[in-house]
């Protein structure tokens, strides 16, 4: 499909507009000098046309009386008259060619052909045009380019009388014969005498110059195109390396982490005499000025992470005396007032939702300045066993289901934290879900990839929150969410970790069918997998969030 002028790429549209600008200066140039030859030409045949004016004269009144075209006077004799008549022409011409070729062969001339040598008394150059135009009647003839005399047949005839008698050369066109110059003069007895001469070389050479000025046109422009398409090419060499920078800069992952925006337009391209180097020392200015930012960005990011790892981890200290000194309260022996005891059971309990929300946000501290990770070999088909039996415990009005390959699985990764990523989305299948609900726990392995899937037929995800659920406290305001004491951060820690293992989450939800599932890649090759120990309905055996209220 034809692609629009406004489309074509710049390289394109230069060289568009240089070849339309070059064929037409070439038209234009062979037009004017195809004009200014025509004139010169055309004076140059006009001057020949006095010339020939002047050599020759009109005929006696004796012979235009004896012309047809004067018909008050009787025709021209027998041949034989004729003959000597010839005879008269060629010693009257002797330099003449036509008049010799008839003096040659007088016998082969027609009364017609006599009458024309006759015509023309003086030397005339083949393909001259004399005519005669008298109040009488008009004759002409013109000798053709084989030295032949030819008289004019009525409408040429015509065409001559029409000529004015301004001593100015006129064009009239004579139909197989072409074009003719045409001057004519009064002679003295009032007669008007009219020589004409061909421009069959004129126009001849005319379109001969034309044709080659145009082939020359035509290949100059071809030439220029060839020339104007590599120039261009080269000129716009600059502008492409500057492009490369940029969508080298568009590939770099500019929107977390520390980022070294080291890609610069090269030197040689930032030469500011130049219009591409301005574009490439302004592009470095800008990348100069985006990395500054991004740096500036960067150490914020890093002093506010060490500034919330470092609240977390004074707060627990705290936290751990404020829930032990609760605790102390209800092992007292002595009476303590109902109100007291229940106070304290709500300082105990919101304790410990606070030591799991810091023990939460210190997590995620440590996850995105990427420390605080094991890597071992580890058996996510046992994972799953023992994170589903912790889940069954704490929800035993779910309906737990495993579904799990016969071969185990193995990951390299952090154990407890894999267990945390799997008691986080087996949590939120309970704690977002009435009992009753069915949650599918499954293990699936795709090449070098282990899919761990977790499913339940709650109600789902509302649709507004599903986009951002890995975000960091983002929660629905449903009231089981709220009633659970939920925080919003268990997906984020879910997506943290995973990540970390170089894995990937998503999450699919309708009412009905919610899916989380994990991939994370394989420990490869098998001979490297710990043998894993059989599976045991045990308890929590991890130590993080194992001592977490009960939908941890
Ligand atoms: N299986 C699920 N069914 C329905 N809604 C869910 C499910 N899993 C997550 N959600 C929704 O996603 C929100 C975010 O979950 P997330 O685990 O990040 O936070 P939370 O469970 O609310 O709090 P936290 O896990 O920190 O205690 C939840 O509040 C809930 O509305
Ligand atoms: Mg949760």
């Amino acid at each position: 499909m034809p692609v629009a002028p406004s489309r074509w790429s710049l390289r394109t549209r230069l060289l568009a507009l240089l070849m339309l600008l070059l064929a037409t200066v070439s038209l234009v140039i062979v037009f004017v000098t195809a004009v200014a030859l025509r004139g010169v030409l055309v004076d140059q045949l006009d001057r020949r046309l006095r010339e020939a004016s002047g050599r020759w004269d009109r005929p006696e009144p004796t012979f235009l009386q004896n012309l047809p075209s004067f018909p008050a006077l009787p025709a021209l004799p027998a041949p034989a008259a004729a003959d000597s008549a010839a005879t008269a022409a060629a010693d009257s011409a002797a330099t003449d060619s036509a008049a010799t070729a008839a003096a040659d062969q007088p016998s082969s001339l027609s009364p017609q052909q006599l009458r024309v040598r006759r015509f023309f008394r003086g030397p005339v150059d083949p393909g001259t045009l004399g005519a005669v135009v008298g109040e009488d009647g008009t004759y002409g003839a013109f000798i053709d380019t084989a030295g032949e005399g030819k008289e004019l047949t009525t409408a040429e005839t015509a065409v001559v009388a029409g000529i004015p008698a301004y001593l100015r050369p006129y064009t009239r066109a004579f139909g197989d014969q072409g074009d003719y110059r045409l001057l004519a003069r009064t002679t003295h007895d009032d007669m008007i005498v009219v020589t004409g001469l061909p421009m069959k070389q004129v126009n001849a050479t005319l379109t001969r110059m034309t044709m080659i000025a145009g082939v020359v046109a035509l290949v100059g422009v071809a030439a220029a195109a060839i020339a104007g398409t590599a120039i261009v090419r080269v000129t716009l060499r600059p502008l492409r390396r500057v492009a490369a920078t940029a969508s080298r800069v568009a590939e770099l992952p500019l929107d977390r982490g520390e980022v070294a925006l080291s890609v610069r337009v090269p030197q040689v391209d930032t030469d500011p005499r130049t219009e591409v180097g301005q574009v490439g020392a302004a592009l470095n200015r800008m990348l100069g000025h985006i990395g500054a930012a991004l740096a500036a960005r960067h150490a914020s990011e890093m002093r506010m992470r060490q500034f919330l790892a470092d609240v977390s981890h004074e707060l627990r200290t705290p936290l751990a005396a404020i829930s032990g000194y609760a605790e102390l309260t209800r092992r007292t022996r002595e009476h303590v007032p109902a109100d007291v005891t229940y106070a304290m059971s709500r300082v105990e309990s919101e304790s410990a939702r606070m030591t799991a929300l810091v023990s939460d946000l210190l997590l995620l501290a440590r996850l995105d300045s990427g420390r605080d990770l094991v890597r071992e070999p580890v058996d996510v088909s046992r994972l799953i066993v023992n994170a589903v039996n912790d889940a069954h415990v704490a929800a035993p009005g779910h309906r737990f289901a495993l579904d799990l390959p016969e071969e185990p699985v193995t990951v390299t990764g952090d154990p407890a934290r894999l267990h945390q990523v799997l008691a986080n989305l087996l949590a939120n299948a309970r704690t977002h879900t009435p009992p009753g609900t069915q949650v599918t726990a499954s293990l699936t392995v795709s090449g070098p990839t282990a899919i761990l899937a977790v499913v339940d037929d709650g109600p789902g995800i509302p649709p507004d929150l599903l986009p951002e659920v890995f975000q960091r406290f983002a929660r629905g305001d449903s009231s089981r969410s709220r009633a659970a004491g939920s925080t919003g951060l268990g997906l984020a820690i879910v997506a943290a970790v995973v990540e970390a293992h170089h894995g990937h989450v998503r999450a699919t939800s309708e009412p009905g069918r919610t899916a989380f599932m994990v991939e994370l890649p394989r420990c490869l090759p098998p001979s490297e997998t710990v043998p894993s120990e059989p599976a045991r309905l045990t308890g929590p055996t991890h130590p993080d969030r194992a001592s977490q209220p009960a939908h941890r």
